[in-house]
């Protein structure tokens, strides 16, 4: 069976991306966003009927401060070629603290995905807020066309293939 045809638990098929680009190939980014902000200001950029790639899976979490690096590593191995993660703006989280923690922990997390040959500008943190509709959506087609510009992300794939 064909590596891209496998489909997993999050939804997402592993391997290269879908096949609506020009080459053939088209990136699929994983948005790890927060409830109360990000989550909502995705939501307004939809019923404001902004345009924006189609290429990002959004997964929901309650707050940033509960993002895992493994939620991230495991959204690589299961076939993303990029990965956003975006809450409040600092002072704005819900449960007072989070997004700091976050950012904290985010910043130490980039290590290990240097140690592990994951290039940084495949993993993008940012703020968005429930009236930033239009930031959401310029957001998304930034890291689109950032990792769109990178090709495929292969590491996984090579050692779950090989
Ligand atoms: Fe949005 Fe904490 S609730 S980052």
């Amino acid at each position: 069976m064909e590596s891209k045809e496998r489909e997993t638990e999050m939804g997402l098929t592993r391997g290269a991306g879908s096949k609506e680009g020009g080459n053939g190939w088209e990136p699929k980014i994983t948005a790890f966003v927060c409830n109360w902000c990000t989550y909502a200001g995705a939501d307004l950029a939809g019923t404001s009927r902004l345009k924006h790639s189609p290429q990002i899976r959004v997964i929901k979490l309650p707050c940033t401060g509960r993002i895992d690096p493994l939620f991230i590593l495991k959204a690589f191995e299961r076939g993303s070629d990029g990965v956003l993660v975006s809450g409040c703006h600092p002072g704005d989280c819900h449960y007072t603290s989070g997004n700091y923690h976050a950012r904290r922990r985010f910043a130490t997390f980039r290590k290990l995905l240097e140690f592990l040959g994951i290039d940084l500008r495949r993993v993008q943190f940012s703020w968005v807020s429930a009236a930033e509709g239009a930031k959401w959506a310029k957001m998304v087609n930034e890291v689109t066309r950032q990792v769109r510009e990178m090709g495929p992300f292969e590491g996984y794939r090579k050692i779950s293939d090989g």
